[in-house]
């Protein structure tokens, strides 16, 4: 799926798959840099965050493993609540784990707040966040994000990995929609 495809339901791409790709490669090389002789494992959280998880390790030269949990925000309407159920936990033993947490988005940083708590009880020798994105206008709590990839207005947006009502994860960039979609 791609630009084309998208017809009138695109208002605009705001970050085509050149400008995240060349991202992911830079925030990688920092990554890689810091976890030097170091086992690195990546955390992704599901659903929005498998293309990120999915490029950025391909861009690393460590042999990270990989891990995947995915929560839910309780609460109604589309913001989270920040009081999160886990609905799939980690396979992984993070005892003495350097643990980098990624992500897609961080909106109100609700979610990553409570995840990057609930790891950290875990025994884990260190809990970072990657993100893709971060809306600074949308935060209701700090989150400490070690590598962030853009800061975006606080519109919203799908694609590589983002969705709205499920649909849009497969574009290979991130672009708002048009408003009529979402206006029923
Ligand atoms: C999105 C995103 C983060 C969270 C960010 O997930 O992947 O986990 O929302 O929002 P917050 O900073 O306001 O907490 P979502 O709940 O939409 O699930 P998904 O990844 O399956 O799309």
């Amino acid at each position: 799926m791609d630009v084309d495809d998208m017809g009138q339901d695109l208002e605009r791409v705001l970050l085509d798959r050149e400008q995240i790709d060349a991202r992911l490669a830079e925030m990688a090389a920092q990554i890689d840099a810091d976890y030097a002789g170091r086992d690195l494992l990546l955390v992704g959280v599901l659903k929005g965050a498998v293309m990120v998880m999915a490029d950025l390790s391909r861009h690393l030269h460590s042999a990270v493993e990989m891990d995947w949990m995915a929560v839910s925000s309780y609460g109604a309407g589309t913001s989270s609540s920040g009081v999160v159920r886990i609905l799939k936990d980690l396979d992984t033993d993070l005892t003495g784990r350097h643990v980098l947490i990624v992500e897609d988005i961080i909106d109100s940083g609700l979610t990553l707040s409570w995840l990057l708590s609930n790891l950290r009880t875990r025994g884990a020798a260190s809990v970072e966040i990657a993100a893709l994105l971060r809306k600074p206008e949308a935060a209701k709590v700090d989150v400490s994000v070690r590598y962030v990839g853009f800061d975006i207005p606080s519109e919203f947006v799908v694609g590589y990995g983002l969705d709205y009502a499920e649909k849009y994860r497969n574009l290979p960039f991130v672009g708002t929609l048009a408003p009529h979609v979402y206006a029923d």
